[in-house]
């Protein structure tokens, strides 16, 4: 059965109290063609947007807040307001007014009369553009563009826009092979879509922000990365894990620095070196875990030092698992001591990835 609501709006949210009102008055006036539907969807920012968003939807019954607590992150607050949608297309747009409304019309009328499967809204087409943002800004963003294309099936110009419309139903169905991760909605939504799309571009120029900040930051750009990687290794090994793994070779280093320190700079016993660099290394793996591996779930507050002694626990029994299992092979079965010994690091260390994922992290 087809819906009677053409178009679900998405807007994402993270601290745009001073943007929101205006984002959803002029989506609003250019959709106003259509039964349309707005669902913001907030990431529980401290500067109020919710409850703004509250307030209008009070007044407005086309206006939605949905107010998601203990999860962050753009993709994933995207996906569930898709969910929560009851248009027949799905658009998402930016909060902050960066993104020009005025192509909306253009996006949601491609996909509802049919012409295309998706709709973007390009700044590397046409009359497209980014605007006064600034060089660098500029180059990231297109050094981005020019790594995702070499992992997509289809030509897109801009693969990394946040700007589109796209048929609810394909949506929907790609959610279940989508990670939810990062920033990057549309390029995860490509990647899991298993038809052939048809795709229609529409150039718009990207605006300055004028109020608030951007959220992109470097941990987001290891998350891209890590989709990247998803896509072309992920069913053999899943990035989270080769990601804990990295973390943990940078652990080794931090411990083998912390006890060349303790131990020969400072003079100290060996035992006494070991115990603080199994301490350090320890604490510094759980905080990096913490804001890349997981970041998506990340603990934060008092809530860290209950994680911190459940990651100690687990790989407390790890390293026992590790020293066991090398132990094992070399005495009993003769294996060469670096084999044995690598073995024993890589039981260890799924050991700790599987474990802290469930008792860390409740992934
Ligand atoms: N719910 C939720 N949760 N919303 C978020 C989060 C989050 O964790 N982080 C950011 N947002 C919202 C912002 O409030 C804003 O409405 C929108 O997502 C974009 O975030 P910005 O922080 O303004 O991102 P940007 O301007 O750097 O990135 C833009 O350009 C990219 C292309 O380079 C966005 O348009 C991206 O979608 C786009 O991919
Ligand atoms: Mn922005």
């Amino acid at each position: 059965m087809s819906s009677s609501v053409d178009v679900s709006l998405i807007l994402p949210t993270r601290n745009e109290a001073a943007n929101i009102a205006t984002a959803i008055s002029s989506a609003s006036e250019v959709l106003s063609a259509y039964n349309f539907e707005i669902i913001v969807v907030d990431d529980d920012s401290p500067d109020g947007t919710a409850d703004i968003v509250r307030q209008i939807a009070g007044e407005n019954l086309r206006v939605r807040c949905l107010h998601r607590i203990g999860r962050r992150g753009l993709a994933s607050a995207c996906i569930e307001g898709a969910l929560a949608a009851s248009g027949r297309v799905i658009a998402v747009m930016d909060a902050d007014l960066q993104h020009d409304e005025a192509i909306l019309p253009e996006l949601v009328a491609s996909v509802l009369d049919g012409r295309a499967d998706l709709a973007i809204g390009s700044r590397y087409v046409g009359q497209g553009g980014m605007g006064d943002l600034s060089d660098d800004r500029a180059a990231k963003s297109e050094l981005a563009t020019s790594l995702a294309s070499r992992f997509l099936k289809i030509d897109l110009t801009d693969p990394m826009s946040g700007f589109f419309a796209v048929s609810a139903e394909r949506f929907r169905k790609a959610i279940p092979r989508m990670t939810g991760r990062g920033f990057k909605i549309l390029l995860d939504f490509v990647f899991a879509d298993q038809g052939k799309l048809r795709v229609h571009e529409v150039p718009f120029v990207f605006r300055s922000r004028q109020d608030g900040e951007s959220k992109l930051d470097s941990a987001n750009a290891v998350q891209f990365l890590m989709m990247l990687y998803d896509r072309a290794l992920g069913h053999i090994i899943p990035s989270r894990f080769v990601l804990f793994a990295a973390v943990g070779a940078l652990g080794v280093l931090v411990h083998m620095g912390v006890l060349f320190a303790v131990f020969r700079l400072m003079g100290a016993g060996f035992m006494a070196g070991q115990i603080c660099a199994v301490l350090v290394a320890l604490t510094y793996n759980f905080f990096l875990n913490n804001m890349l591996t997981f970041r998506d779930v990340r603990l934060k507050g008092w809530a860290m030092i209950r994680g911190w002694l459940s990651f100690a626990l687990v790989c407390g029994l790890g390293a026992i698992a590790n020293v066991g299992v090398a132990a094992y092979l070399f005495q009993q079965t003769g294996i060469m001591w670096s084999l044995s010994a690598l073995a024993g690091i890589l039981v260890g260390s799924v050991w700790n990835f599987v474990m802290s994922s469930r008792f860390t992290w409740g992934r």
